[in-house]
């Protein structure tokens, strides 16, 4: 026992070191101003007692320029793999404290192990950034570290979820790590994210900016598109990551975790009739709809502040998960444009590959008209989600509230692009366009020769609505399945969810498609 106690006092001292990275005292400077360190930021994400580090005694003896040399507890990361929720989780979580959170060989070495074991026992992988970047110290041997995080991210994309938390600096080609990861969460105030910084920006182009203009979670949330949440502070973001994993299945054989509640209940909800606007042109805020159609009225909106036109995230319906994608006609009058298309197809895809079910509600005028859209490229955008609706083999429920006109239509997955069940309400209008632009460009010449042009114009146009646009014009034609009540959208939606669910669809063996991207 005696020679025991001395190998346990040792193995004590060493863990307590190691934990206390550069020091207690830098750890509570960071409490101190509110930003929790690598490990609280571990301890919030999994349930006590279940987090098994891997590498704590990992140390790598830097050499400043061939001066003297420092020790790097951990080499400034902290990796293991816990439980969160019930589930298994690994995770990696870069120490501010410890060389700035650099990355050096040992530490890229930390995080692919990680990834490797993620992949072979499928779960999802949850990454806390705070780094200075490349390991300067460490030349070469930090810039191929990045190279191997990069691959593991690409290898194990679409086998299990990777999330990624920017909690403090994300500099340079580090970003490249989160942004090949399936989500972005970033806490506001704390955390920045760029390729080239404002000094850089200026340096070589003159133009003038700030960290907030290009780095900041905003920035990013509400105009690059490039992160998923905003986080008020890391235990907000962890709270963002833990109810984001409540939908995710842990990897791409599993199901997403289902709460079937029993039989479905097909009883009908007549508040939903109510959300229907008087006026066919009064805009519908979709996100009423999308609080009334879902369990609890919980929904978990992703990329809430970017391509606002659009809306998509995730919910129950009758405890079945499902990744919703609808227009939002408050915005833009709910037209697809460059980026809500970039957002919805990227969605659709992460949905299709981790068997989450999609249901999309329709309300679309068109794709927005504008050089600035047709230079900027529309067509190569919006085959985007064209693709990727046609490339998902999920179930596909489609429910069309209202407008449904031309390019749009399909791109917001009708029967023709693969839908399985398409709903409509009798609001619906189904058309190859809008019924004035239509009676415009057929009945130009008959209008202009009418004693009453304008009394001319709107008989045509109501004829049009009715011959042409009416959803018992597409049920005739097998376009949609059915024209429904919105008070029985809940009823119908659960329902072919639970018929859908066992859905096996085939393709023809290929490595993959060429998505327009
Ligand atoms: C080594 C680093 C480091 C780095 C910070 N440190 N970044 N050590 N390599 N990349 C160290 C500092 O020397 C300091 O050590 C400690 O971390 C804290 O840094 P401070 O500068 O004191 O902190 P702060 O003022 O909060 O500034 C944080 C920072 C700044 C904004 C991140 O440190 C910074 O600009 N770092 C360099 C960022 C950068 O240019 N990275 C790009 C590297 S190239 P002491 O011992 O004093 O506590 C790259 C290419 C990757 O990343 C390409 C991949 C494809």
């Amino acid at each position: 026992m005696p020679i025991l106690q001395s190998f346990l006092d040792e193995l004590h001292q060493r863990r307590e070191t190691a934990r206390a990275g550069a020091g207690v005292d830098k750890l509570e400077a960071r409490r101190a101003k509110g930003v929790m360190t690598a490990r609280d930021r571990i301890a919030a994400l999994f349930q006590a007692g279940t987090f098994q580090e891997w590498g704590l005694h990992a140390d790598h003896d830097c050499h400043n320029f061939g001066m003297e040399k420092k020790s790097l507890p951990g080499d400034a990361v902290v990796t293991g793999v816990g439980m969160t929720d019930g589930r298994v989780v690994a995770s990696f979580s870069q120490d501010f404290t410890v060389a700035g959170g650099s990355l050096g060989r040992i530490h890229a070495k930390k995080i692919c192990d990680l990834m490797e074991y993620a992949l072979k026992v499928g779960c999802p992988i949850v990454g806390f950034n705070d780094s200075g970047g490349a390991r300067i110290q460490e030349g070469d041997d930090s810039l191929s570290g990045y190279g191997q995080v990069f691959f593991r991210n690409v290898l194990v994309s679409g086998v299990i979820p990777q999330i990624a938390i920017i909690s403090g600096p994300c500099a340079g080609g580090a970003a490249y790590s989160p942004a090949l990861m399936d989500f972005i969460i970033m806490v506001k105030g704390t955390s920045n994210m760029f390729i080239c910084g404002p000094e850089v920006i200026q340096a070589a182009t003159g133009q003038k900016c700030s960290m907030d203009d290009i780095g900041s979670a905003m920035a990013h949330a509400s105009v690059s598109g490039n992160i998923h949440f905003v986080a008020d502070s890391d235990t907000h973001a962890v709270q963002i990551a833990r109810k984001l994993l409540t939908y995710l299945p842990s990897n791409n054989v599993m199901d997403p975790p289902h709460q079937p509640t029993g039989p479905v209940d097909m009883s009908p909800d007549p508040g939903m009739n109510d959300l229907v606007p008087a006026g066919a042109k009064d805009p519908v805020d979709i996100l009423q709809i999308i609080g009334r159609l879902v369990d609890n009225a919980e929904f978990l909106e992703v990329q809430r502040e970017w391509a606002r036109n659009i809306v998509v995230g995730f919910a129950r319906i009758q405890g079945i998960v499902v990744g919703i994608i609808a227009n939002q006609p408050a915005v833009k009058a709910g037209t697809l444009d460059i980026d809500a298309s970039d957002k919805s197809a990227r969605f659709i895809r992460f949905c299709n590959v981790f068997n989450i079910p999609l249901v999309t509600l329709v309300d679309v005028p068109g794709f927005l008209p504008g050089v600035a859209q047709e230079r900027g490229g529309i067509i190569r955008h919006g085959a985007k989600m064209l693709f990727a609706y046609a490339a998902a083999t999920v179930p596909k429920i489609t429910v069309i509230l209202r407008k449904a006109y031309g390019g749009a239509y399909l791109a917001m997955c009708s029967s023709d692009m693969g839908a399985d069940v398409v709903y409509a309400w009798p609001t619906a209008e189904i058309a190859v366009m809008g019924a004035e632009g239509a009676v415009r460009i057929l009945y130009k010449r008959e209008i202009a020769a009418a004693p009453d042009p304008k009394a001319k114009e709107a008989e045509l146009v109501a004829e049009y609505r009715d011959r042409f646009c009416s959803p018992y014009e597409a049920a005739k034609k097998s376009m949609i399945t059915d024209v429904i009540e919105p008070s029985e959208t809940r009823a119908v939606v659960a329902m072919a969810l639970r018929t859908t669910l066992s859905k096996r669809e085939t393709r023809p063996h290929k490595k993959h498609g060429t998505i327009p991207m």
